[in-house]
């Protein structure tokens, strides 16, 4: 391993012959820690299946695949699945649910009606519905994240299912659930109030006043029946309507006291091919989530809460390979290619930069869910009658829930920056690092980015609070292929340093002697 030093005041002076610092840019992280953000709530790496497409029926469910299972579920999906194992699977929808009644998918399958899907114009079978949803989610370890239809529907249907869902027995709803074969509840935890209200596109779409006294007493009603479970309430669908964030501060006024979390979602495109431009719009996710959380704020503020709202952001990704073919689609038909994006490695750091954004904002961002897992937007992909395979952002997505455990650390980072179409002064390095203490030897694991597409940039992390410090593995995707364990990070007496390859996803895991510090 070279040995090199860096004057960050200065230039980057070098100290072994072979290492070239011919264009690498540099960037400097300090790592202590004492310096907590917050411990990770494992489900702000949770996912999101809506009835679109193929995310369902071709996707997780299609009976005469080779590798059905007696329910039709695929296994080769069900694999792929617990491989990535996000905690919380947000189900069924998306803009789906607005138009949704939930007793259309329970009971017997010969007698479940085929209806009309308004919000993706297709023909829904019903054949899949809350309880075989319920059923997948445990053959791939996930809780189930649901969602309420506050469009065509209101509180006596939320409070319903939450009844036919979470209450044990002895009631209509309940006995309803035993009589389909499911005798213990469900017992959902967590759910949301509709899904993008604010949107004119939405199934009965409503003003902020309109939505925040529906999902207030919705809320209500639906505690009433379970009061152990908590509720997420919709945000603004993006920080570009003219609504957001009035939106957010007139829905809080109304549920502050009932709800634990604000919905908040984002995509990302790269449709004109400037891809440092590109993967600079996660200092956009940021300052949405900055936004969100200084309304919940401000609105705890006024009314001298206590309480702390937190943000559910259940809906994220790079999106917008498939939007021109999407559009060619025949209406009313099903099982169609909605939305299936081909990514690529730049979509890929792009999404690791919105993990390590995620991360960052660890304090308030307690749920998030990237959107969706299979076929739509998603990491994992079907053929109709052949094999299941893993996109590019299947990688920094794994690499994330498999590694980010612990203690988000706030890292202090100064990194040389560049300027593009929509941003000033962006930091070529993305990076966000983590403790997570073991029981025998600790780890810390940094996660960094860099954006530029052209040079390298040269990382040296300061970790001397952790004493003595080793690089066990060092992942690095930076082609299109899989990633690979060759990278370059080298540890000397407490500075961790690696050279990050151009356009490329760093997970640096680094060993640290917890008896020198405990
Ligand atoms: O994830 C696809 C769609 O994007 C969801 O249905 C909707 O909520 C969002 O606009």
């Amino acid at each position: 391993m070279s040995l090199y030093i860096i004057d960050y005041e200065d230039s980057i002076s070098v100290m072994q012959e072979d290492f070239s610092l011919n264009g690498h840019l540099k960037a400097k992280m300090i790592i202590d820690r004492d310096y907590r953000l917050a411990e990770i709530n494992k489900r702000i790496f949770g996912s999101f299946i809506e009835h679109i497409g193929r995310a369902v029926y071709g996707g997780i469910y299609d009976p005469d695949h080779p590798t059905a299972d007696s329910e039709g579920f695929r296994k080769d999906v069900i694999e792929l699945v617990k491989e990535l194992h996000p905690p919380i699977i947000r189900y069924p929808g998306g803009n789906f649910v607005s138009g949704y009644n939930w007793e259309d998918g329970v009971g017997l399958r010969k007698n479940r009606k085929e209806k009309l899907d308004l919000a993706w114009q297709t023909l829904e079978s019903n054949q899949i519905g809350l309880n075989e949803f319920v059923r997948w989610a445990k053959l791939v370890d996930s809780e189930v994240m649901m969602a309420v239809n506050l469009g065509t529907r209101g509180v006596d249907s939320a409070r319903e299912l939450v009844e036919y869902c979470n209450h044990d027995s002895g009631s209509y709803w309940s006995d309803l659930r035993i009589s389909h074969g499911n005798r213990h509840p469900h017992n959902i935890r967590t759910w949301c109030l509709g899904n993008e209200m604010d949107g004119d596109w939405q199934i009965g779409h409503k003003t902020a006043e309109e939505y925040g006294r529906l999902a207030q007493e919705a809320a209500k009603v639906m505690k009433m029946v379970d009061p152990g479970i908590e509720l997420v309430v919709c945000g603004s669908t993006n920080n570009l309507t003219d609504t957001f964030p009035d939106w957010e501060a007139t829905v809080l006024t109304h549920t502050y006291d009932q709800v634990e979390y604000i919905s908040l979602h984002s995509y990302y495109a790269n449709s004109d091919n400037d891809t440092m431009n590109f993967y600079a719009k996660t200092l956009n996710m940021d300052s949405v989530i900055k936004s969100v959380t200084a309304t919940c704020d401000h609105i705890k503020a006024k009314k001298r809460s206590k309480k702390t709202i937190n943000i559910s952001f259940d809906e994220w990704n790079v999106w917008y390979h498939s939007i021109e073919e999407t559009s060619k689609i025949e209406p009313w038909t099903s099982r169609q290619h909605y939305f299936e994006e081909n990514y690529d490695l730049n979509d890929a750091i792009m999404v690791g930069c919105m993990l390590i954004t995620l991360l960052k904002n660890a304090d308030r961002v307690r749920i998030a869910c990237m959107a969706q897992l299979v076929n739509v937007i998603a990491p994992i992909m079907t053929e109709d009658n052949g094999r299941a395979w893993k996109q590019t952002i299947f990688y920094p997505y794994y690499h994330m829930i498999r590694y980010a455990r612990g203690t988000v650390l706030q890292s202090v980072i100064s990194s040389s920056k560049y300027d593009c179409r929509e941003f000033c002064n962006v930091p070529y390095l993305e990076a966000v690092a983590v403790h997570n203490a073991g029981d025998r030897d600790d780890e810390v694991v940094v996660f960094a980015v860099n954006r530029s597409t052209e040079d390298s940039l040269v990382l040296e992390c300061d970790m001397r609070s952790f004493g003595s410090c080793d690089v066990s593995e060092h992942i690095v995707y930076e082609d299109a292929g899989i990633p690979h364990s060759n990278g370059n990070a080298d540890t000397d007496d407490g500075m961790m340093r690696a050279i990050l390859g151009k356009s490329s996803w760093n997970v640096i895991r680094i060993r640290v002697d917890k008896s020198e510090y405990t």
